[in-house]
């Protein structure tokens, strides 16, 4: 297992080039299942998920292969229809070849995710809009069995909008007899470009983006040509970084439409953004000032974003409130965030952040992806070395970060444990 150390203090300088998005590329990765024929996609990030994801369609019968940033899959030919434990137990969102599955063979059996480090996070509402969809689902020694000759067009509200329910139900509906209405629909950019990669297939979607996504079912899709998105919070992340280690960084390649929230907070916290052609220029300064927020579904501010404030407001001055609505445990950094001498109380799901004038490096363990890009960002502005075990969650959705890290003057090597 791999370790990054880190001796931090120094200011981050430099440009760096933002990856394809993982959450777009898993589910455009998942929705080629529903068309026979070579597709291409661009822009795909070399993380460990996209390869689970890839291991997952190989397994179904697909052709897969990652030449640079180019994902090929063949999906003439799909015969098996089931996503094993030992995949989905590693990544949740191989969930995400159900609805395809079902469309495409008529019949799915995926595992139950089950658990996770920052939440139970279920799959009800993805089953509920199946059923209404006119798929049988029956769930059998931690597998759910969806089966349907022909899904038809229906009318789901989600409770919750969920990101991928709303791209399952979506890929679902794309092939369905009739129309299907997604109401209370997430509207992540991550729901929007997988819409676009389906319409490049010939499916007919409106409102990818808004509440209520109409989708009319067509009889076939062609293989889709598409290019992902630029990661939001891979480049979220780098504005954190540029913040608390008061630099100076370009980052490129990003769309920083798709980071209203965060661009919003970070301002207040005395950061400055200018805009640079396909990009931002982003500076920290001296000390940051503490700023509160409460994490939202898109447009508000991201869950995925909530650990990498709070590591910057840990060496702000003031105090933050930090409140986690969307996953009931997504505080596990703050342990080893007071490790490195951070004052912070939580009470609920709610996170109060005293600042403290320094942070001092630690060994440190990383328990899940956000989690553990917080105590990176922690790591580079703390007196000291800091060493952060348990590095493949970070992996699985930063690409080549200690590169990116050392291109901007980082002081960041990657051990064995
Ligand atoms: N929920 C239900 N029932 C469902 C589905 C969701 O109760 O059937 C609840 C969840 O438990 C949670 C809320 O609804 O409380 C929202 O969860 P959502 O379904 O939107 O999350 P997700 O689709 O499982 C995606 C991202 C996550 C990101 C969340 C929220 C992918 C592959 N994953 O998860 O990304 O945090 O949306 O924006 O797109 C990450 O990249 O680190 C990550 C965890």
């Amino acid at each position: 297992m791999d370790k990054l150390v880190i001796r931090g203090g120094k200011r981050l300088k430099g440009s760096v080039t933002v990856s394809g998005s993982k959450n777009a590329a898993l589910p455009i990765m998942a929705a080629t299942l529903l068309a026979p024929g070579e597709h291409i996609l661009r822009n795909v990030p070399h993380l460990r998920d996209v390869s689970t994801m890839g291991r997952l369609i190989a397994n179904l019968g697909a052709g897969f292969l990652l030449e640079k940033k180019k994902a090929i899959l063949d999906c003439s030919e799909i015969k098996h229809y089931e996503a094993p434990y030992d995949l989905v137990s590693t990544m949740r969102a191989s969930v995400l070849v159900l609805g395809p599955l079902v469309s495409r063979l008529g019949k799915a059996k995926v595992s139950l995710p089950g658990g996770c480090a920052i939440g139970a996070r279920p799959i009800n509402l993805h089953l509920m809009g199946l059923e209404k969809m006119g798929a049988t689902i029956t769930l059998d020694s931690g597998y759910v069995i969806a089966k349907a000759k022909k899904l038809k067009g229906a009318s789901i509200y989600f409770d919750i909008p969920t990101v991928t329910g709303t791209e399952n139900i979506m890929m679902a509906a794309v092939l369905a007899e009739g129309r299907t209405l997604i109401e209370n629909a997430a509207r992540e950019p991550e729901v929007v470009d997988l819409a676009n990669a389906l319409i490049s297939m010939g499916a007919k979607i409106k409102g990818a983006g808004e509440s209520v996504i109409e989708v009319d079912g067509v009889k076939k899709l062609k293989p889709l040509r598409h290019a992902v998105i630029p990661d939001r919070i891979e480049t979220g992340t780098f504005m954190a970084i540029a913040g608390i280690t008061g630099g100076d960084i370009t980052i490129k390649n990003c769309r920083v439409e798709h980071l209203d929230a965060v661009v919003n907070k970070l301002k207040d916290t005395g950061m400055e953004f200018r805009q640079v052609p396909r990009g931002v220029r982003v500076i920290g300064p001296e000390r940051l000032k503490a700023v509160s927020t409460t994490t939202m579904p898109y447009p508000g501010f991201p869950t995925d974003m909530q650990a990498q404030l709070m590591a910057m407001m840990c060496r702000a001055e003031g105090a933050s409130v930090i409140s986690e609505k969307i996953f009931e445990n997504r505080f596990m950094h703050v342990a080893e965030l007071k490790r490195m001498g951070a004052d912070i109380t939580i009470e609920g799901g709610i996170a109060t952040i005293k600042g403290v004038k320094k942070l001092t490096g630690a060994p440190l363990m990383a328990t899940d992806l956000r989690a553990s890009a917080s105590l990176i960002v922690a790591a580079l502005a703390a007196e000291g070395e800091t060493s952060v075990k348990r590095i493949y969650h970070l992996d699985r959705g930063y690409e080549r970060i200690e590169e990116k890290l050392k291109s901007l003057g980082a002081d960041i090597t990657r051990e064995k444990e």
